[in-house]
């Protein structure tokens, strides 16, 4: 029975400080991806199974091995979402929205992943997501990494972040670079591993992260994806990185940047650091102008990225309180009665506050204190008859008399 009342393997409960930063960090994207146009977008938690199965490729990771796909009641096969993208790309043609474009969409929420758990992964995770539908142009990569970047630095977490960029060119580069490295593997083709000489028929790019050794010595002199760019694919990059230069954004170019999901094709990015130990990608994205056209939608290029809410919280430092404004504490049964009509006058001119109503007056405002609320109004029968509140700022450890006509505006006064 107790095991029953434990979050299932790799969930956890999001409460008190956690839940405050979870918070933070979510409003944080909102409100940065604000400065950048971005729109918020909700799609529902699961999806037909279809949606992720051939999108994400049924060869990835996420696919073959870590999809939460269930049988609903009529029959229906199911799959809780393990990522935004496809969703969003769902939803774009189910709602016939190109007349839209270009759309700038932002989204936040939690995602499933049959993971083996540990630091910075979980089976149920939360990402903030980012996609940009209808936008073909270099500048449009750029301006998806400033939004990135720019989060970091509002998170204050910029010191400890590095951004790895990579393209993984058109469709031509990458065919070509597939009869070049058949061509290669083709001779040495009796040393490889029996794995990957099925690879070699199949996805012969899946050679590259091979774990056998014999495979990896091979893998060291194999053709580079960098020298069988297409002309358009290379000018593509260029132009990124002339754009992230412009900006004064910085990036360290990382040739074996591949991502585990097979939409993405030219720009891919990730932000990483050294400070989560095995789990170093926070933020991660790329280009997937194929996608749509894929699921049947038109052809509409797109890019977008999304971070992890747990990575994040692992590096970002955030001690606001969630005290209220003000605490009323009401002396005698009839005050009480004054102090919530008080409460939600100031609560309607926006000034957060909470009734203390029982107990003795020592023990409230210690409470109050330990609270960490800042001001407390204390009145009596007295107070009421002379209309004067007392008004302690238990931070600045001073009181004054305040008119009760006047509680509003010398709250709104303090506050500001
Ligand atoms: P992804 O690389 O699978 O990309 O995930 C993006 C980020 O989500 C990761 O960098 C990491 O911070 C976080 N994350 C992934 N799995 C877990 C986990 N099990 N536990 C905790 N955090 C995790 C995508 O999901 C793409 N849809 C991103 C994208 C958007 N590309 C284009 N648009």
């Amino acid at each position: 029975m107790t095991n029953k009342l434990q979050p299932v393997r790799g969930t956890k409960d999001l409460y008190g400080d956690d839940a405050r930063l979870f918070t933070h960090i979510a409003n944080t994207a909102a409100r940065v991806a604000g400065y950048y146009g971005f729109a918020p977008i909700a799609t529902p938690i699961f999806e037909f199974t279809e949606v992720f199965k051939r999108t994400l490729g049924e060869a990835s990771d996420i696919v073959s091995k870590e999809m939460y796909t269930l049988e609903d009641r009529g029959g229906s096969s199911l799959t809780l979402r393990p990522e935004f993208t496809a969703g969003i790309a769902r939803c774009f043609i189910s709602n016939g929205m190109t007349q839209q474009l270009p759309l700038k969409l932002f989204s936040y929420g939690a995602l499933f992943r049959y993971e083996r758990p540990q630091k910075g992964r979980q089976r149920q995770f939360h990402q903030i997501n980012f996609e940009c539908l209808g936008l073909d142009k270099p500048q449009s990569d750029v301006e998806v990494i400033a939004l990135a970047d720019h989060i970091i630095k509002e998170l204050g977490i910029a010191d400890k972040i590095t951004l790895e960029l990579n393209s993984l060119g058109d469709g031509a580069s990458r065919t070509a670079y597939r009869d070049a490295l058949v061509k290669y593997f083709s001779k040495y083709k009796n040393d490889l591993s029996e794995d990957s000489q099925r690879r070699l028929e199949s996805n012969p790019l899946r050679i590259l992260d091979s774990k056998d050794a014999g495979d990896k010595k091979l893998v060291v002199d194999a053709p580079k994806l960098q020298n069988h760019y297409s002309a358009e694919s290379q000018a593509f990059l260029d132009a990124v990185l002339a754009g992230l230069d412009n900006l004064g954004i910085n990036y360290t170019r990382n040739e074996r940047l591949v991502r585990g999901l097979d939409y993405y094709c030219d720009t891919v990015f990730e932000f990483t650091t050294t400070e989560l130990g095995a789990q170093n990608a926070v933020f991660a994205g790329g280009r997937y102008n194929a996608l749509i056209e894929m699921m049947g939608g038109p052809e509409t290029p797109a890019i977008g990225f999304a971070g992890g809410i747990e990575r994040l919280m692992g590096l970002v430092e955030y001690n606001e309180s969630s005290a209220v404004d003000i605490a009323l504490v009401s002396i005698g049964e009839a005050q009480e009665a004054l102090a919530y009509k008080l409460a939600q006058e100031l609560r309607q001119a926006q000034i957060s506050c909470e009734c203390y109503t029982s107990g003795s007056i020592g023990k409230r405002l210690k409470k109050i204190d330990k609270a960490g609320v800042r001001f407390a109004a204390v009145f009596g029968e007295d107070e009421v008859k002379t209309e004067q509140y007392l008004l302690k700022d238990l931070q600045a450890g001073n009181e004054q008399q305040v008119n009760a006509d006047l509680m509003v505006a010398t709250l709104k006064e303090l506050l500001a």
